[in-house]
């Protein structure tokens, strides 16, 4: 069966053109004019675009004594329903846990996806295993991305000698390493400090992290990565502190990307003083919201090319799970749920306001991210050959975002009451209509894992962990005679 979307402006990273697309079996076969098929979707007045990619999820994650409440099931509908056709989630493993194991936990989980998806791997701890496995884990698993995270002291958090051992050992396999740039060890100290004094509501959340924890640990990361010789993605990139940083590292020729997230664009830190301990709980996540300054470097960083992808960090946790912080801000579980909502609030408070053009907008929430992850063009892409991952735009199309009607499974929004003008009218994954005029028809299972092969790997036999460990003696032919 075919299937053309007809009438439709077709918007990329690059380009703006009037054209239908034919679709068959899940790949674009055709871009023209009067294309016909056996199914047509009627495009009149929209842009058709690659689907968005968000590349930081997770989904049904374990974390802070829970477990995220959006799965793999309702995180991928909420995905698609707001045009996101790919979630890119992390595979996290416990302490002592080989990386195959945790791999096999995760796509254990993720069968029910509705959309294609990909996984970076977690170093969440190191040793030989972790070592040895990182290869397998790039040459036979097809994932090429390791998050580092240098917060969650005591749980998650990889110390520098960790961290370096870890982006050597990428960049000899050709992966990308990801961090989460915290200094976790003053977050700690700040941490209990706030809650010796008594200041335990979610507003100290915020300050147990000022920007400068960020700003430390990005300098820092970007340090390690060019000793290593290694790119690096910072996630989360939410304060100008560590947004300078990755600036003047781009400047300087260095391979570092920045990725601010939707709720960091549009949301600020006046969310952490709300009178009402739940709305403020809810909206407690790592890094946590900033002040407008912080807000317009970001947006300032998306409009220059210094920052490069706009994600959501889905980590969505219901309001009876941030009470697990009641009385004691630092067990309230860090995370918030964008994934439904990105594409129509970078739309309309990006596009919309002339911050983005339309191409930018396609750049930041799709293209970029495709070729950063080097899956770029079977995704990302409206290209004959590649994915009919497509969303047809409609930018007319509006709505007041709620809870009430979100596919999300929790039970609240972040962006609850902000108007959105910009949605989709339909949303195609691999070339099946999974939004049809605005009602979401996901098929549960339908997501295929999306295998990466690793870009530019050290041409030579791979080092062993006893070289990479082994400390290294220099010969002298001669040895001074002692001092004074
Ligand atoms: O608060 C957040 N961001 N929760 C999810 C885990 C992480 O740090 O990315
Ligand atoms: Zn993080
Ligand atoms: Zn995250």
């Amino acid at each position: 069966m075919t299937t053309v979307i007809k009438n439709g402006t077709i918007v990329t990273a690059d380009l703006t053109y009037k054209a239908d697309v034919l679709v068959e079996n899940g790949k674009i076969t055709e871009i023209g004019p009067d294309l016909q098929g056996d199914e047509t979707l009627d495009a009149t007045g929209c842009y058709v675009m690659p689907g968005g990619i968000d590349p930081h999820t997770h989904l049904e994650m374990p974390f802070m004594g829970t477990y995220s409440t959006d799965d793999f099931e309702s995180g991928t509908r909420a995905a698609l329903s707001g045009g996101t056709t790919m979630v890119v989630d992390f595979a996290l493993p416990a302490p002592g846990q080989g990386l195959r194991d945790a791999l096999q936990m995760w796509h254990n989980k993720s069968g029910r996806a509705n959309c294609d998806y990909s996984y970076h791997m977690a170093i969440t701890w190191w040793g030989e295993q972790v070592f040895n496995e990182m290869k397998d884990v790039v040459q036979d698993e097809g994932i090429t991305t390791f998050k580092h995270f240098m917060a969650y002291k005591g749980a998650l958090m990889v110390n520098d000698d960790e961290m370096y051992a870890s982006f050597q050992r990428c960049a000899e396999l050709g992966a990308l390493p990801l961090v989460h740039a915290e200094n976790g060890d003053v977050v700690a100290e700040l941490q209990a400090k706030l809650v010796a004094a008594g200041n335990n509501g979610p507003e100290a959340h915020a300050y147990s992290r000022p920007p400068q924890v960020e700003g430390e640990a990005t300098n820092r990361a970007i340090m390690i990565a060019d000793m290593a010789g290694v790119p690096l993605y910072v996630v989360h990139t939410s304060c100008e502190d560590s947004h300078e940083a990755i600036r003047r590292a781009r400047m300087a020729g260095k391979r570092v990307w920045g990725e601010p997230l939707i709720q960091h664009l549009t949301l600020d830190e006046s969310e952490y003083f709300n009178a009402d301990w739940d709305h403020a709980a809810r909206r407690v996540m790592s890094p946590p919201f900033r002040n407008k300054q912080h807000q317009d470097s970001l947006w300032a960083g998306l409009q220059s090319g210094s920052l490069s992808v706009v994600a959501t960090d889905h980590c969505a946790f219901t309001t009876d799970q941030k009470r697990y912080g009641v009385g004691d801000f630092t067990k309230i579980p860090n995370g918030t749920g964008g994934l439904e909502d990105r594409m129509p609030m970078l739309w309309t408070y990006g596009v919309a306001t002339g911050r983005l053009t339309m191409n930018e907008f396609v750049a930041v929430t799709s293209t970029n991210i495709a070729k950063i992850l080097n899956c770029y063009p079977k995704k990302g892409a409206v290209l004959v050959g590649a994915d009919a991952d497509l969303v047809v735009w409609d930018p007319e199309k509006e709505k007041t975002i709620s809870a009430a009607h979100q596919q999300s499974a929790i039970d609240y929004n972040v962006f609850e009451g902000k108007h959105v003008k910009g949605l989709p009218r339909y949303t195609l994954t691999r070339g099946q209509v999974a939004v049809k005029d605005g009602a979401v028809q996901t098929q549960e299972g339908h997501g295929e894992f999306v295998r990466r092969e690793p870009v530019n790997p050290v041409n030579k036999a791979l080092s062993t962990w006893k070289e990479l460990t082994a400390p290294r003696k220099v010969e002298r032919s001669g040895i001074p005679a002692s001092g004074v």
